[in-house]
């Protein structure tokens, strides 16, 4: 078994006692589980059989180098959002063919950066952006390859600050749009279009609005393909969700069956941008308590070392991430509220909750934080990064420190 699982007596990662390594590297520390990061990169992975395809781990969920190197160990591409994070993927050992360039916002500064590395493809997501890449191309004199995002109308069903792909939301082109620029490509020489892009939101919890995206964009490209245009494969995008209650996940095998279902007679190559499903479930934020104070005649407040600085989910979304007790503990349970330390009432790491009696110094288990939790990890109340650990093959090692006041303090003038 892989990943945070109880024995009888506590919280282990892949066999590692939680405790010990907050015992010694203190709270708030996040850990990951480097078999779990594996199992589930292989279970997308071999989801698509024999159909040609190519995972582009996205960066913005967890993009810590550590992991960004066991992904490329695993032979994953990526999907990189800024010139930082193409920067990273490139140390990490990634070459421009395996980077694909997405986001809605790429600044004049990165899109001189990219346009020269001959990445896989920069997924332009506006006439305009598509404008300034073929400026740039003509500059350099290089040919750009180029993907088209489409903005597909389709409800993805999550919550909304995590849906994209509506026409409301600021991604990519509409339909008539794309069609009138993907007709357009023709005759623009410096771009070479490689691909048409989708991606309709993150934590997916239903296949319909994955499924839809694909036959939309399938469709798309048959259009393309009979008007002579040749593109070198399809990129879906991420979105599939996790099960932070722990119940039931739309499976690998189910997604990629729905993708290659819908988009495989196009006999293009597919192209995936996971990130939430390759990470999510392999990470915890484990903290301590600190307090323990009444709330209610029926409930009590913990506060936790560590809240929406090291986890800023909950109060960003009202996002729901399961707590543990790293050490069971018996007798009754207690409604209680666990909170972080930081001066913001939104700083809840967990609403009503049901566990048994908690005192100051106990260690608790946020379960689920490994996608979306340190990569949005701020200073807020000068408070320090935490330290992070990847726990592989029964050993763990530190593969951030926790920041220092120096840390916070350098580049400061
Ligand atoms: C373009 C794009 N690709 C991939 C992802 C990764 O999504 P997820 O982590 O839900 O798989 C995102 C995140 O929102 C994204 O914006």
């Amino acid at each position: 078994m892989t990943g945070f699982f109880h024995t009888e007596s506590e919280l282990v990662c892949d066999g590692v006692p939680v405790s010990a390594i907050a015992d010694a590297e203190g709270t708030p520390v996040y850990v990951y589980s480097a078999a779990d990061i594996r199992a589930r990169y292989r279970a997308l992975d071999a989801a698509f059989g024999d159909h040609p395809h190519r995972l582009h781990y996205a960066l913005k969920a967890n993009s810590r180098f550590a992991i960004v190197q066991l992904l490329r160990e695993l032979g994953s591409g990526v999907d990189a959002n800024s010139i930082g994070e193409i920067e990273v993927a490139r140390r990490a050992g990634f070459t421009p063919a395996d980077i694909v360039f997405t986001g809605v916002g790429k600044s004049a500064a990165e899109l001189e950066c990219a346009v020269p590395l001959g990445l896989k493809a920069i997924n332009a997501e506006s006439a305009g952006e598509l404008a300034r890449i073929e400026a740039l191309a003509a500059r350099t004199g290089r040919r750009a390859r180029v993907a088209l995002r489409i903005n597909p109308d389709i409800d993805a069903r999550s919550h909304p600050h995590i849906s994209t792909g509506l026409t409301i939301n600021k991604f990519g082109v509409p339909a008539d749009t794309a069609r009138e620029l993907l007709a357009s490509m023709a005759g623009r020489p410096l771009l070479q279009l490689v691909a048409i892009h989708v991606h309709v939101g993150s934590q997916i919890t239903s296949i319909e609005p994955l499924r839809g995206a694909a036959a939309f964009l399938a469709g798309v490209a048959a259009e393309l393909t009979r008007a002579g245009a040749v593109l070198e494969y399809l990129d879906l995008g991420g979105g599939l969700g996790i099960a932070y209650d722990g119940g039931r996940a739309v499976s690998p095998r189910e997604y990629v069956a729905a993708l290659v279902a819908e988009a495989g007679a196009t006999g293009l190559p597919l192209v995936i941008e996971p990130g939430r499903a390759i990470v999510g479930p392999a990470g915890a934020l484990v903290a301590r308590a600190i307090d323990v104070k009444p709330r209610s005649a029926s409930s009590d407040f913990v506060v936790v070392d560590a809240g929406m600085t090291e986890l800023l989910r909950p109060a960003l979304y009202g996002a729901f991430h399961r707590i543990e007790p790293v050490r069971r503990g018996g007798g009754p349970l207690r409604a209680y509220e666990i909170v972080g330390p930081v001066c913001e009432s939104s700083d809840v790491v967990g609403r009503d909750r049901s566990l048994p009696a908690l005192a100051p110094g106990d260690l608790v288990a946020v379960l689920d934080a490994g996608a979306y939790g340190s990569a949005m990890a701020s200073n807020y109340n000068r408070r320090p990064l935490p330290a992070e650990v990847l726990v592989d093959q029964g050993r763990w090692r530190v593969i951030r420190r926790r920041q220092t006041v120096d840390d916070m303090l350098a580049g400061e003038l």
